[in-house]
C-alpha cells in the first residue's frame, strides 16, 4: 500500500505513525465531546453551561444552610476575605477571559455571585441535577461539609479593561488610575504561569477541600468564557484569638498590620475613598505575590542572623529594641558600636510605616508548599537532588498601590537582607470592588452606571 492509499485508509496498518496518533487523539476528543466535555487550561469542563449549571430542569431541593457561626457575610459593604481573619487554607486563582463579548462577561459574575452566595452558606455552587443524563452541575465534593467561613473575593486585572491594546470590552475609559501594571522590581523572576490575569479569585475557608471545590466551581461556570491561567493554593497554622501566625521562616508575620477593626485605620489604608472612580468606592486593591523561600539554605542560618535579617526575635517576635511582640520598633536605638540596633536593611526597619511616609497596606499571606522536585545541574554546582517549591503566597490590600506596595517594596527589593533567600516568582494586581448588594451581582456598578 502506497504513503497515499495509507492516507486515506486510516486503517491501514501501514500508516504513518503521526497520522496514527492524530488519529486516535481525534477518536479520543470525539468521545469527550460525546460526552459534553472540552479542554482547557483547567482539564476538562463543560462545552457550555448545562442545564443544571443554569439552574434550570429538575433539581435536588437545597439542604439547610449552614449555622451562621459557621458562615461569613457575602452581601455587604465590602467584599469578604479582606478583612476576615485569614481562615486557614486558600486556594487562590486567576483567569484569562477568553470571550470577545461584553454580555459574556457581565453574565460570568453574575453566575460567579451567585454561585459564591450559595457556597458561603453551605449550599453547592447550583441546584443540584435531579436528570441522571445531565452533569450534576456541582462535583458534590463539598457536599455535607460546613462552609468554614468560607469567603471569595473577585477582583479585576488591568486585562478586563485593555488587552494587548484591545478595549475588548468598551471598558478602557474606566479603568482607575490606581490599577496600575506593577514596575519591575530588583530581583523579580516572574514567571509567565504564576503572573497577570485579567480576574482574580481568593477563596478561603477554614477547611482547604471547600476552598478548592470554590474554585473548581467557579472555573466550571466560566465555561468558554474564561480559563483559568494560574492557582496557588495556601495554608497557614491556626493560632488562638490574638496570636500572630508563622510563617515558613518561623516568624510571626503579621504583627504590624494596621488593625482590621479600626475603621479608620481602615479608610485610610485599605478602602478607596472618594477619589473613586465611583464604582471602587468601598473596594480595594490586591497586590498578589507567590514568592519562593530557599528554605534549604534558610534553616541552616545561625538563629541570631536570622533575627537579624528580620530586625525581630524569633521565639517573641519581639522587634530587637524590645520585649514584646506588640512593643514600637525603636528605629532609632544604636548599640555599643553606634550601629542600629535594628539594622539598616533588616526587613521590618524597611518594610516599617516610619520609613515609608506612612504608607501602609493590609498584608493578608498564607504559605504554599508545592512539594519538591527533582532537579539536576551538569555544570558548577554540580548537584543533582530534590529542591522544595515552598514559600509565601504574598497578598496584601491597599486603597492604591502606587502609596502602597510599590513604593514600600521598592525599597525592599533593593536593600533587604531577606533578599538572598526569597525570590518572586509571580505577580499580579486586582482591583477588588466593593461587596455586592443581596440581588446584584459584583462589579455591576462598572458594567451599568
Ligand atoms: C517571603 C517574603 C516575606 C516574608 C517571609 C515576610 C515576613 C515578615 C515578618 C516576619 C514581618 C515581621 C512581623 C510583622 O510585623 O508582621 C514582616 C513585616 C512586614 N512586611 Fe514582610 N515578609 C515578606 C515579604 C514582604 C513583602 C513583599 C512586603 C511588601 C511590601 C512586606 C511588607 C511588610 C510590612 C509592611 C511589614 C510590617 C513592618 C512594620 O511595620 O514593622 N513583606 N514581614
Amino acid at each position: 500500500m502506497s504513503a497515499a492509499e495509507s492516507v486515506l485508509n486510516p486503517f491501514s496498518r501501514a500508516r504513518p505513525r503521526r497520522f496514527a496518533r492524530s488519529w486516535a487523539l481525534a477518536a479520543c476528543l470525539a468521545l469527550l465531546a460525546a460526552r459534553g466535555y472540552a479542554q482547557d487550561s483547567y482539564g476538562y469542563q463543560p462545552q457550555a453551561p448545562d442545564a443544571a449549571a443554569l439552574g434550570s430542569g429538575a433539581s435536588l431541593p437545597d439542604p439547610a444552610p449552614a449555622p451562621a457561626s459557621e458562615v461569613e457575610p457575602f452581601y455587604g459593604p465590602h467584599q469578604g476575605g479582606i478583612l476576615t481573619r485569614a481562615q486557614g487554607f486558600t486556594c487562590f486563582a486567576v483567569f484569562d477571559l477568553t470571550t470577545a463579548k461584553r454580555e459574556d462577561v457581565e453574565a460570568l459574575l453574575k453566575a460567579w455571585t451567585k454561585a459564591a452566595a450559595r457556597m458561603a452558606v453551605g449550599l453547592p455552587a447550583v441546584p443540584l441535577a435531579l436528570d441522571p443524563q445531565q452533569s450534576a452541575g456541582d462535583s458534590g465534593d463539598a457536599l455535607g461539609v460546613s462552609p468554614g467561613h468560607l469567603t471569595i473575593t473577585f477582583g479585576f486585572g488591568a486585562g478586563l479593561f485593555v488587552k494587548d491594546g484591545k478595549d475588548r470590552y468598551g471598558l478602557a475609559s474606566r479603568r482607575p488610575k490606581a490599577l496600575v501594571d506593577l514596575p519591575r522590581f530588583p530581583g523579580d523572576e516572574l514567571v509567565a504561569q504564576r503572573t497577570g490575569g485579567d480576574l482574580s479569585v481568593q477563596a478561603c475557608s477554614d477547611d482547604p477541600q471547600v476552598a478548592l471545590h470554590a474554585v473548581r466551581e467557579l472555573a466550571r461556570l466560566a465555561g468558554r468564557t474564561a480559563s483559568v491561567r494560574w492557582e496557588q493554593n495556601g495554608f497557614i497554622p491556626q493560632t488562638p484569638a490574638g496570636q500572630t501566625p508563622r510563617n515558613l521562616m518561623g516568624f510571626e508575620d503579621g504583627t504590624m498590620n494596621p488593625s482590621t477593626g479600626d475603621p479608620t485605620a481602615m479608610a485610610k489604608y485599605v478602602w478607596v475613598g472618594a477619589e473613586g472612580p465611583d464604582w471602587m468606592r468601598d473596594g480595594t486593591y490586591l497586590v498578589v505575590r507567590p514568592i519562593r523561600i530557599a528554605l534549604e539554605h534558610w534553616d541552616k542560618m545561625k538563629l541570631a542572623f536570622q533575627e537579624q535579617t528580620v530586625g525581630r526575635y524569633k521565639y517573641s517576635g519581639a522587634p530587637l529594641t524590645g520585649t514584646n511582640e506588640r512593643d514600637p520598633l525603636d528605629l532609632a536605638a544604636k548599640d555599643a558600636n553606634g550601629d542600629p540596633v535594628i539594622p539598616e536593611d533588616s526587613h521590618v526597619r524597611l518594610a516599617a510605616p516610619e520609613e515609608n511616609h506612612g504608607d501602609q497596606i493590609l498584608r493578608r499571606p498564607y504559605s504554599y508548599d508545592n512539594n519538591l522536585r527533582f532537579t539536576a545541574e551538569r555544570w558548577p554546582p554540580w548537584r543533582q537532588g530534590m529542591e522544595v517549591d515552598a514559600g509565601l503566597l504574598f497578598i496584601c490590600y491597599q486603597r492604591d498601590p502606587r502609596t502602597g506596595f510599590i513604593p514600600i517594596f521598592n525599597r525592599i527589593s533593593r536593600f533587604d537582607m531577606m533578599n538572598q533567600f526569597v525570590t518572586h516568582v509571580g505577580s499580579g494586581v486586582f482591583a477588588c470592588p466593593p461587596g455586592p448588594k443581596p440581588g446584584r451581582y459584583v462589579g455591576e456598578d462598572l458594567f451599568e452606571n
